[in-house]
């Protein structure tokens, strides 16, 4: 009986183990095959989000003006539309002006949408010898430092500059502009003169040249003017209002205008190729900055 007893017990094991293990394994559900989460449809970015992409200087809440501007100007290139937009072309000259930023900084900008005050006279101001320059003019230290290099820079060359005009006071353009007004009409006198409080000259970072021998007014035709061209850059001086920019700077060209804006930045603009407008409505203006 024993004999029989345990084959048979072993079979009861076998088919237990088989009932409570085995099956269970087998018909335990399979764990799900990892599959990727359906991933979202991507929500296509805006027209802003990619402009703000490609341009830093794109400026949130300029978009319905950028827009605006680029289909009223088919024919610029985007990064175009926002320098001018951002550089207020979008608006009539002397409209939506504002106060400038960085007062007694080689990068203000003073022009027709920024403004310095009345009373706002330059720290640092200091008067120019005659030796090089029309008695009673004065220029900010730094830039007279800079244009005294300068100057002995183009000496040494054989080139002869002189100053006719660098710091004016508010009071003094507001007479200069108002003289050019009688003369020649308001809306000539805005292509060449700027009106008190808008120009550069009150920031005593400008200086006008000639060469001496002619009228300031001639000085594209003079040698002088081809040294500047290729030199004014290396001690921190820019040509202010090129020729073909007129629309950008608000003023027709001028041969003779300089403005010190420190050797780095000067550099920096000369080889962008752009005004000053648009070299600081891209990478120096605080709004576009914020
Ligand atoms: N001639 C320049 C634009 C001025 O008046 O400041
Ligand atoms: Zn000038």
């Amino acid at each position: 009986m024993k004999k029989i007893l345990l084959p048979i017990s072993l079979l009861v094991v076998i088919f237990l183990i088989v009932l409570f293990v085995l099956i269970p394994v087998k018909n335990k559900p399979q764990k799900e095959v990892d599959t990727p989460p359906a991933t979202e449809p991507e929500t296509p970015k805006s027209w802003a989000e990619q402009m703000q992409e490609k341009y830093p200087y794109f400026v949130t809440d300029y978009e319905t003006r950028y827009q605006s501007y680029q289909q009223q100007h088919p024919e610029l290139a985007e990064e175009d539309v926002i320098t001018y937009v951002n550089i207020g072309l979008d608006q009539e000259f002397y409209t939506n002006t504002k106060p400038t930023s960085f007062l007694n900084s080689n990068q203000i900008l003073v022009n027709k949408y920024h403004y310095v005050d009345q009373n706002y006279v330059p720290d640092n101001l200091v008067a120019l010898p005659t030796t090089y320059a029309k008695s009673g003019i004065s220029l900010v230290e730094e830039a007279k430092t800079a244009l005294e290099s300068l100057m002995a820079a183009a000496q040494a060359e054989g080139y002869r500059l002189h100053v006719t005009s660098a710091y004016r006071s508010y009071d003094y353009q507001q007479n200069l502009y108002d003289r050019y007004v009688a003369q020649d009409g308001k809306e000539a006198a805005d292509t060449y003169s700027a009106r008190a409080g808008s120009s550069e000259h009150q920031t005593g970072l400008a200086v006008d040249l000639d060469n001496t021998k002619l009228d300031y007014t001639l000085f594209e035709q003079t040698p002088e003017y081809t040294w500047m061209q290729d030199n004014a850059s290396k001690y921190g001086f820019i040509l202010r209002f090129p020729k073909g920019k007129e629309s950008i700077t608000g003023y027709q060209f001028e041969a003779w205008h300089y403005r010190y804006v420190g050797i780095d930045l000067a550099q920096k603009i000369k080889s962008s190729g752009l005004t000053f407008e648009e070299y600081y409505a891209r990478y120096l203006d605080p709004v576009v900055l914020s």
